[in-house]
């Protein structure tokens, strides 16, 4: 049997990870976890996709290097990741030497076999900033319906799509200058030499699923255009071998990424690469906007550096929420630890894996219709039966399993069409397997009436106890795919260790069980609502904290600033204020402030600020807000669960608050501390910021 390498797409290091990445994260967990149940010889590898301008764009507006952005968002997403059980064998960075490697390789490879050319482009260039504009960064007013202030490659108001050199009134986002054109001399990896052999190995694998093999076809069809892989500096990425100022485009080391991490894995395992990129079985899982990346540009790579190609690439589609695209405006933006925050992390597990298939459909999470299906689903229906089954074996039989099964019953409940579905990424199917598996073990359990038979036939029930317990351990091992943590606790109660997919066929006699406990817990309607509207409130998006000024210092190179180290309770940090036309040093010295602790970092003047302390403004009057309480106390509203997300500065600006009575309103509810009102000694009607 070949080994097996399973991937997901690898993450930018730009962000954090939100319940959209999370639909495939836990896709892929889940098909692993199955391969590994059975005994496959499967590794799953996957890493941060650390290149590209936005990076170094982000960075430099944090006024941090991109390599300490990749390192934050490194350490985040590992953590995020971990809490939903997401088992990779490796999780890397393309910002390493091995994917480097890797990468210099497949360019010598190309180039050696002329598969690369060069030719002058005319790109975007903002003189101020002194870069190339990628077509994200260049907005102006749309072509075709004449909207201001649209993206260089779509407008949001008429759907039109164009290129950034068509937008009228370009202006960089950068700068907000007009940028120039300019001409550039780019390489070139000449896609369309692969076309023939792409066509042979899109027809002849049959794993690869057949709707998207349909349109890869066509796009061949209508002839593949060279793929510029070069870009300019400054850019953060590997530079292009005999170049001063060039790299390579995210996107050609990005998918080397898999061959790289692998090799960083067999590294420390001691193992042999090609056995998984040479003479192996590669799978891959992405989202449906990156198939023309991993249908084409990635096998055609593959074919020139002598790699092998994957044998399936599972495509997903998107995550909507209430049938919508996430938004942060609806409040239906949720990241990981948001989720985390109100969740069970396997709740979303079971709640995907519900409705998940092996087809391209976008996937819906409706809040209501989680709240029922994990209540009535995973609870009353799965974790009750173990419960009862369990407790009622503690309670009347010493925890003890008789020698006689039912096995008429044990096959009328058999699990021999699960695996079926698990291989086949028909989760949905899976999950409608076990949920007909643990009803009949219910209704098994109520018809046989197993607390009045105990009172005169002991044995018999011994029998009904014994026989559920053995279904117990059989849901257990189907389960442990979707809900790890939940399926080792209940192994656990079960006194099992290890159970995998061949103890589906082994029968548990005579075998003492442990304590049940309960392991999972319903979601209570009224905390989802709460939850759900203190969300959705824009206010949410504010995370203002008490703060002590601890240190205050004149900025070196700006009259109008300070320079200010303050505690937040639990971390210090520096922020920068426009505060020295309004107050002096002393009189900042020891204060408690209220500061916006989410907002983006930023640098003024060369100095890092984390944070915004926030003052109210009146005819040119500037007075600081004077929270009550400890430093790290929250300051929020009424009603409304700050989020941890970070916001930006224009975001914030459309939050208005207000003063009244020396009290900061917003929306009529005033700002306070868990220890009172957040006061103001200015007039009414002043504006925060
Ligand atoms: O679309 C994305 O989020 C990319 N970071 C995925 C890269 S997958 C692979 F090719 F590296
Ligand atoms: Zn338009």
């Amino acid at each position: 049997m070949k080994k097996v390498l399973v991937t997901s797409a690898l993450p930018y290091a730009n962000g954090s990870i939100h319940i959209g990445h999370l639909v495939e994260y836990i896709q892929t967990d889940i098909f692993v976890r199955f391969l590994r149940l059975t005994g496959r010889d499967v590794i799953y590898i996957c890493a941060d996709d650390a290149h590209g301008a936005p990076i170094e764009i982000n960075a430099a507006k944090q006024g941090l290097t991109p390599e300490q952005l990749i390192a934050k968002y490194y350490q985040e997403h590992q953590k995020d990741f971990q809490a939903f059980h997401i088992s990779f064998d490796e999780f890397y960075t393309t910002h390493s030497p091995e994917n480097r490697k890797y990468a210099d390789l497949f360019f010598a490879k190309l180039k050696e076999k002329g598969l690369i050319s060069t030719k002058e482009v005319a790109g975007l260039f903002d003189e101020e900033a002194g870069r190339f504009l990628p077509d994200r960064y260049v907005k102006g007013e749309c072509p075709k319906c004449h909207a201001k202030d649209q993206y260089g490659d779509v407008c949001e108001q008429c759907g039109a799509t164009y290129t950034p050199k068509e937008l009228i009134n370009p202006y960089s986002v950068i700068s907000g200058k007009q940028p120039v054109r300019k001409k550039s001399l780019h390489y070139f990896f000449k896609l369309s030499a692969f076309s023939e052999q792409l066509k042979v190995w899109l027809t002849e694998n049959k794993s690869l699923q057949q709707e998207i093999i349909h349109y890869v076809l066509k796009w061949i069809e209508q002839g593949l255009e060279d793929w510029d892989i070069s870009r300019d500096g400054p850019y953060f990425g590997f530079p292009i071998p005999g170049e001063t100022n060039k790299f390579y485009y995210v996107w050609l080391d990005a998918p080397i990424g898999y061959i790289s991490a692998t090799q960083h894995y067999c590294d420390q395992e001691k193992k042999n690469i090609d056995d998984y990129w040479k003479n192996g079985e590669i799978i891959h899982f992405i989202g449906k906007d990156i198939i023309y990346f991993h249908f084409l540009f990635w096998p055609a790579m593959l074919m020139a550096a002598g790699f092998a190609l994957p044998q399936t690439i599972v495509v997903h589609g998107f995550l909507t929420v209430n049938k919508e695209k996430m938004s942060k405006s609806r409040g239906t933006f949720m990241t990981a630890r948001t989720f985390l925050e109100q969740f069970h992390p396997e709740t979303l597990r079971f709640y995907y894996a519900a409705n998940l298939s092996n087809k391209m459909e976008d996937i819906n999470l409706d809040l209501a219709d989680f709240q029922e299906r994990i209540n009535n689903e995973l609870l009353a229906n799965i974790a009750n039966f173990a419960y009862r089954v369990l407790s009622f074996t503690n309670a009347n039989f010493q925890s003890k399993l008789g020698a006689e099964i039912d096995h008429a019953f044990l096959k009328e409940a058999a699990c021999d069409k699960i695996d079926q579905h698990y291989q086949s990424c028909n989760f949905r199917e899976a999950v409608k397997e076990i949920l007909r598996i643990s009803t009949l073990g219910n209704k098994y359990f109520q018809d046989k009436e197993p607390w009045r038979l105990v009172k005169t036939k002991k044995k018999e029930a011994q029998k009904v106890l014994t026989t559920c317990v053995n279904l117990v351990k059989n849901l257990c091992i189907i389960l442990k795919p979707i809900l790890p943590e939940y399926a080792g606790k209940l192994e656990q109660q079960l006194n099992l260790n290890d159970l995998s997919w061949k103890d589906l066929s082994t029968e548990l006699k005579d075998h003492t069980i442990n304590k049940a406990e309960i392991i999972i817990r319903k979601i209570e309607q009224e905390g989802r609502e709460q939850q759900e509207k203190a969300q959705a409130d824009p206010f949410a998006q504010l995370n203002i904290k008490v703060a002590k000024v601890i240190a205050v210092q004149a900025h070196p190179r700006a009259d109008k600033l300070y320079i200010m180290q303050i505690d937040l309770g639990a971390e210090q940090r520096q922020i920068v204020s426009g505060l020295r036309e309004h107050y002096t040093e002393k009189e900042l010295q020891g204060r408690l402030i209220c500061v916006l602790s989410n907002l983006e970092k930023a640098k003024l003047r060369g100095e890092e600020s984390n944070g915004m302390l926030l003052a109210a403004e009146k005819d040119g009057k500037v007075v600081l807000l004077e929270p009550k309480g400890k430093p790290g106390e929250q300051v929020t509203v009424e009603g409304v669960k700050p989020t941890a997300n970070s916001i930006t500065i224009s975001a914030f600006a459309k939050i208005p608050m207000e003063t009244r009575h020396k009290r900061i309103y917003y929306q009529g509810k005033a700002l306070h501390t868990a220890s009172g009102e957040v006061m103001v000694e200015i007039a009414d009607g002043a504006k925060v910021s």
